[in-house]
């Protein structure tokens, strides 16, 4: 399990639906990809037709299942949602497919996760509304094919590059969601602290928002645990004192850093030379499952360039050896 403050991963306490912004309105950033949706969802709702298959992908905890919520509500539809994981079975899929109504929205998180030989239903479901489905037992067995109502399938992913080609080509619109800057997280800070009706100074929103790793998911789980230290040690509101003693206590240094990047940093600089070292021979050496290090470790060290990724392995930069003050 992972138990890190700043997981990008979900973890139970994040799920306050009231901190989930509902409108497109409320969305703060992804700027382009927001601009884009406005016009896809205005033009489906002048043409009275369903809105194209949508793929979303980006690291966890972007805000994709808050966007999927949200392009249902702008479309004034309703969503029904599934995971890639628990559909097994080509019937797992069909039972859902067989529930949908015109304009509905399907949401399929994690969707590279779908077995190949049952992405297959979703083809012809996607491309022109049918299922092709086998009844009967072997020997006796036949195809019927179903006529499915109009739907919006939207898509999630952390891992793009491992959906089949078939299966990407069907999506009409691929998104990519990027690391929020400062200044949108910033104001993500300061929405959490009116929807939770917990005061923050703009100083320490902006020093909370350069600590939360371009995630929201990790801004709104540091507000929270700030926001005990100030109601139990302060008076309630969140200063540049209570955000520093709170975050020291929580581990995350000033760029949002915790014990497990400086391991994982410090292995690479004592262990193998600063790299280039092979993902598995790093995992073992700092007992990690290599798929943790690729999805929740790295990537937000790659993107500050804490870490380099090389055709021979993981590298540490320049920056690094600065940063953690080691010579070179
Ligand atoms: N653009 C945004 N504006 C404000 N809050 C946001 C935004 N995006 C995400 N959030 C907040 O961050 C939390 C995490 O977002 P969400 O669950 O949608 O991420 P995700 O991309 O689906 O993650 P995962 O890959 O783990 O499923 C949400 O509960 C929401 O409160
Ligand atoms: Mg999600």
């Amino acid at each position: 399990m992972d138990e890190r403050i700043v997981t990008n991963r979900e973890i139970d306490e994040d799920r306050d639906l009231n901190i989930r912004p509902e409108s497109l309105d409320d969305y703060i950033g992804q700027k382009e990809i927001k601009e884009n949706l406005r016009v896809f969802i205005k033009s489906a709702l002048m043409r009275g037709d369903s809105l194209d298959h949508i793929l979303l992908y980006g690291p966890p905890g972007l805000g994709k299942t808050t966007l999927a919520y949200i392009i249902a509500n702008e479309l004034g539809s309703n969503i029904k949602t599934a995971n890639g994981p628990s559909i097994e079975k080509a019937g797992d899929l069909a039972a859902i497919l067989s529930t949908l109504e015109e304009g509905d929205v399907l949401f399929i998180d994690e969707i590279h996760r779908i077995p190949r030989y049952v992405e297959e239903v979703l083809y012809p479901a996607m491309e022109d509304f049918y299922l092709d489905i086998i009844v009967g037992t072997e020997g006796s067995s036949r195809n019927i094919k179903i006529n499915l109502p109009k739907f919006t399938l939207v898509g999630a992913t952390t891992r793009a590059g491992d959906l089949s080609s078939p299966l990407r080509d069907r999506f009409g619109i691929i998104s990519k969601l990027n690391y929020y800057t400062d200044d949108e997280l910033y104001q993500i800070v300061k929405r959490t602290s009116r929807v939770l009706n917990t005061p923050i100074t703009d100083d320490a929103a902006r020093v909370l928002a350069k600590r939360s790793r371009g995630t929201p998911r990790i801004a709104n789980r540091l507000f929270k645990r700030v926001r005990d230290f100030a109601l139990v040690n302060g008076d309630g509101i969140i200063n540049e004192e209570v955000l520093d003693s709170s975050l020291e206590k929580l581990k995350v240094d000033k760029i949002g850093l915790d014990e497990t990047d400086y391991n994982l940093l410090n292995a690479i600089i004592e262990r193998f030379n600063g790299g280039p070292v092979g993902l598995e021979a790093l995992a073992s050496s700092i007992g990690e499952e290599s798929s943790t290090i690729e999805d929740v470790y790295e990537p937000y060290l790659l993107q500050q360039g804490y870490l380099k990724r090389t055709p021979r392995g993981r590298m540490v930069t320049d920056k690094t050896y600065e940063y953690l003050g080691i010579e070179k």
